[in-house]
């Protein structure tokens, strides 16, 4: 007994070493399951995912292609985070009806508003037509013929599988290629919202919380989707009605607590967890750097003007948000390869990988393998910087000069053909629109003058004295006439005089260069993985995120950021309180909420001790995408909303490392709260089915 006892122990310790990986949902019979139950799940691969009958998978749906959303009644009631609505809600509102600022909530169907463009897709089947795609790709092929060999492959596959008219194909290599997975699919585009909370719950903490621990945000809007009288996607009609899903996810009253097995499912975007150590370096002790040198000089700027100038203030939120997202992510994630001594354990890997390429007498196969990289890479360097300066300067950051980006665009098409110049021009002017809606020239001069130094040593801030494009009418006066007319005039923009050089080394040897290199560097990377897999099969590979359905799986789980700290894994709403700054733009928190924490309100929705639960944290290894995606508890129920990790762990992209690498959740607890409590939007709440699985 104390035997078994001992290795049990030391199964559960080996496996929770293991952690992280984001798997194919379809492939989860044997190791997945096994270890998902040694973990606490009472779940199999088929409650998950099953092509015969419904299951988990049926109820996630990727969210406008960017984010994660999972349907939680029987009326396509649909729920995802505040930042993935976040532009739908904004659209709606106005001054009068400011939704961003007071949430809304739809009281009965008729209230629900539709989102021209907005779509849900869901998964019907997962195949693996690794062999149909890759038949006749032999070694001597060039990348060129392997590539037009697996197009014709793909129109083979497609053309066989069987699918109903409404349904669509997608086919997505994984493993760097060394393996394909065809994707059955249905895309609905009815889908209305149905609420969001104030941004001071759905965003508190604003950018000083985010990608941060601990946590206090409500990170959650709603949607219905809406489908034709049979049930099937179709465009937006009055005559749509509520979306009778395959499956719903129940919702759990009894919450989570440490330890607790967890899973996440839902649509990762980009990952590069088998880059070789050279590429691991130059990420983060070269590129990050550069790239957070460009924004944290904008930032500077924007920051200082949003502080003083409570216009420029509202005027630059969303788009300081996003260059403030991953400046933060990228300065994570370089500590975090750092702190984790991921170089190191990477090192050591790639020893070990070249002796079991010796062992196995594969070194003419893979021998060189890892010197090339060394090569490429080093070759890679200066050109991998200042192709991302570029679009750091030109399209992340510094307004005029994405103008001009968009422009230099336009006159490219101009050389193609009249029709290729109009239909350029019109994607210009609705882009200025974007742009002048929220701009501010003295920001954007700032920001210039901050952050051109750093890619360009030849600087002339006059030119936002003579240019017509910090104006909106004088903008779009030049875009008046003809092709020749309006190229004629812009190329006298003083602006654009200015710009042209720089985009056109841009298009003529930057981008090239950068791809000719880059396409070099993606071989030998399908090479490393094939190689990896064949010389050390016993190593657990889960392939790098690609935006298609996964699932990850880990525990509640608290964690040490630094020597003497340990985060405890839940915070509560005395939290949410304790940061309470009265009117400040991030900490406020409304009248209402105050009131129900003061009043201890709380309802069905407190904890064991009569607290309220707003986040959590679990070694769930996620990403970007990840966005949205329901927290599963052990039986299947929802438990929380995915939306972001914390900051010492943001390298889990590159290395994940179980110590450290949490991903952030809202209770659902809380949600439930807001929308009954807070919202009184008591019918959405009827209209799940709430179940206490631990009583
Ligand atoms: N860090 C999260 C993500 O990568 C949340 C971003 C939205 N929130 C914000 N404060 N910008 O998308
Ligand atoms: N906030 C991210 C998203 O929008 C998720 C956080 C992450 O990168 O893990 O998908």
């Amino acid at each position: 007994m104390r035997f078994l006892k001992f290795i049990l122990c030391f199964i559960i310790i080996q496996v929770s070493a293991q952690q992280g990986g984001m798997w194919i949902p379809s492939l989860l019979e044997g190791m997945n399951e096994n270890e998902m139950q040694s973990l606490g799940s009472n779940l199999t691969a088929k409650d998950i995912y099953d092509v015969n009958n419904s299951s988990l998978k049926d109820a996630i749906g990727h969210f406008n292609g960017g984010c994660t959303s999972e349907v939680i009644s029987p009326k396509g009631l649909l729920l995802t985070n505040h930042h993935c609505g976040f532009s739908q809600i904004q659209s709606h509102s106005s001054l009068e009806n400011d939704y961003l600022k007071d949430g809304f909530w739809a009281m009965s169907f008729d209230e629900e508003i539709p989102n021209e463009g907005l779509y849900v897709e869901f998964i019907v089947r997962i195949e693996d037509v690794t062999d149909a795609m890759l038949a006749g790709l032999t070694e001597d092929l060039s990348s060129k013929e392997k590539q037009s060999k697996i197009d014709i492959n793909r129109n083979g596959v497609v053309k066989k599988v069987q699918k109903e008219d409404w349904q669509d194909i997608k086919i997505r290599p994984f493993y760097k290629g060394n393996q394909y997975y065809l994707f059955v699919t249905e895309r609905f585009k009815d889908i209305r919202l149905v609420g969001a909370p104030p941004s001071s719950i759905g965003k508190f903490g604003s950018d000083t919380d985010n990608w941060v621990w601990p946590r206090h945000t409500g990170d959650f809007s709603m949607f219905r989707i809406y489908a034709d009288k049979d049930n099937r996607p179709a465009e937006y009609s009055k005559d749509n009605q509520p979306y009778t899903p395959k499956h719903f996810l129940p919702v759990s009253l009894d919450g989570i607590e440490e330890g607790d097995f967890t899973m996440v499912f839902g649509f990762p975007g980009r990952t590069n967890e088998y880059l070789p150590t050279v590429a691991v370096e130059q990420i983060t002790q070269k590129v990050n750097p550069s790239n957070i040198a460009i924004r944290e000089a904008a930032l500077k700027v924007i920051d200082a003007h949003m502080k003083v100038d409570d216009k420029i203030r509202i005027q630059y939120a969303s788009k300081q948000a996003r260059i403030a997202n991953a400046w933060k992510k990228w300065i994570g994630e370089t500590q975090g390869i750092e702190k984790s001594g991921a170089i190191d354990i990477k090192r050591q890997f790639e020893i070990d990988f070249k002796k079991a390429v010796k062992e196995k007498g594969l070194e003419d196969k893979y021998g060189t393998v890892l010197s090339e990289f060394e090569t490429l890479y080093e070759e890679f360097e200066t050109i991998n910087i200042k192709r991302n300066g570029f679009v750091e300067v030109f399209i992340r950051t510094n307004e005029l000069m994405y103008m001009m980006f968009q422009l230099a665009q336009m006159e490219n098409a101009a050389n193609k053909s009249d029709a290729a110049f109009e239909k350029a021009k019109a994607s210009v002017i609705n882009r200025l629109k974007g742009i002048h809606k929220n701009y501010n020239v003295n920001v954007d001069k700032g920001v210039f003058e901050s952050v051109m130094p750093i890619y360009s040593d030849k600087i002339d801030a006059s030119i936002y004295d003579k240019t017509a494009f910090t104006d909106l009418d004088t903008a779009l006066n030049m875009l008046e006439g003809s092709a020749k007319t309006v190229l004629k005039n812009l190329n006298k923009d003083a602006a654009y005089i200015y710009a042209k050089p720089m985009i056109v080394e841009f298009y003529t040897s930057l981008e090239p260069e950068y791809q000719r290199i880059n396409s070099k560097i993606n071989t030998l990377q399908a090479k490393y993985m094939e190689a990896l897999m064949t010389a050390m099969p016993e190593e657990r590979y889960f392939p790098d995120a690609n935006s298609t359905l996964r699932i990850t799986y880990g525990k509640v789980n608290g964690y040490s950021p630094r020597d003497a700290i340990y985060y405890n894994p839940v915070t509560y709403l005395d939290g949410v309180i304790e940061k309470y700054v009265p009117g400040d733009y991030e900490f406020d928190v409304p009248q209402k909420l105050r009131d129900l924490y003061k009043a201890k309100d709380y309802g069905q929705y407190a904890d064991v001790n009569g607290k309220l639960p707003v986040c959590f944290l679990g070694t769930n290894h996620t990403t970007g995408g990840n966005s949205g995606s329901p927290a599963i508890d052990a039986e299947g129920n929802l438990v929380g909303l995915n939306f972001d990790r914390v900051w010492e762990g943001t390298m889990s992209d590159i290395y994940y490392d179980p110590e450290i690498c949490r991903n952030i959740m809202v209770d659902l607890r809380y949600v439930l709260f807001i929308i009954d409590k807070y919202a009184g939007a008591k019918h959405l709440i009827d209209e799940m089915t709430l179940v206490h699985p631990k009583k």
